[in-house]
């Protein structure tokens, strides 16, 4: 790894600081595979919502994964704040794509919610108190002392959703969370996420295969194309903020990324 270079730069070319750098990464999962992700390159900056589309396979859980420590680029650099990423941190929180996974089964959903503020608030009733704040926030009061096995698909994960947010993360990674939601539940949750993200001025990076909620959410808009997984675009969203289910989804310049990013995912 060529760190010498990058190391400390924590500033784009624009002169904003920058929470996520990727220098020329690229990702196999086989030596004698193909590369899944080939010479992404791409800074995000702090406080920034980041949306990444792109065709099912083409390595957006691989990409997200590698910002979360779980896998090293087998190529290229990959830093946070500066410093190459070794390994998982509580500062970089993930929502799973796989929802049936991502849950501790013998835990309840106040339990799950909790498990990140255990180390951080050893006062029980300040944390129940946190724990109950975001279990309400996401709809869930009621379940509270359910467990995993007991929930829908779509409150599983918004407790994973609730415990990413209980971890107070420097940067949010997050892998289609809304893509088990029914749309009125999906649109509520979009806006208390950018109230929040806002609030805490909380880096996201979101996976979503809707081209709608990508424009929606982020100030800009990154396109993967597949085989192998490289940046075939990225837009910047100039919608104004806060913003508005009906009067963005309305305004002409939404409509206008929406074609184009339509039609770039279907190769025109
Ligand atoms: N652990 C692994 N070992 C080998 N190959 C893998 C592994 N994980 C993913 N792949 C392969 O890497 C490619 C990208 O997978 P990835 O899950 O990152 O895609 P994705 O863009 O998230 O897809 P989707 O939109 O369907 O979630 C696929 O071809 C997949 O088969
Ligand atoms: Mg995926």
């Amino acid at each position: 790894m060529t760190l010498a270079s990058t190391k400390g730069d924590r500033h784009g070319a624009d002169g904003a600081p920058v929470a996520v750098s990727l220098r020329k990464v690229g990702v196999t999962y086989s030596p004698i595979g193909r590369p899944v992700l080939e010479d992404i390159s791409f800074d995000v900056r702090e406080g920034e919502f980041l949306s990444i589309v792109g065709p099912s396979g083409c390595g957006k859980t691989t990409l997200l994964r590698m910002l979360a420590g779980l896998l090293r680029p087998t190529t290229g650099d990959a830093l946070f704040n500066g410093a190459p990423i070794i390994g998982p941190s509580r500062e970089r929180a993930i929502v799973f794509q796989d929802y049936t996974n991502a849950l501790l089964p013998w835990r309840t959903v106040s339990g799950n919610v909790a498990l990140a503020l255990e180390k951080t608030v050893p006062v029980k009733a300040e944390r129940d108190a946190k724990v109950a704040a975001l279990v309400a926030k996401m709809g869930l009061a009621h379940a509270a002392d359910r467990f995993p096995t007991q929930l829908s698909g779509g409150m599983q994960q918004r407790v994973q959703i609730a415990r990413c947010l209980s971890q107070e993360p420097r940067i949010m990674l997050m892998d289609e969370p809304f893509g088990a939601l029914d749309a009125m539940t999906r649109q509520t949750l979009q806006d208390e996420l950018l109230a929040l993200a806002a609030e805490r001025r909380t880096t996201t990076v979101f996976i979503t295969h809707d081209l709608e909620e990508a424009i929606y959410l982020g100030d800009r808009v990154t396109v993967l194309s597949a085989n192998p997984g490289r940046i075939a675009e990225v837009i910047e969203v100039d919608l104004p903020r806060p913003r508005n289910q009906l009067t963005t989804r309305e305004d002409p310049r939404f409509l206008a990324h929406r074609h184009h990013l339509f039609g770039l995912l279907q190769g025109h």
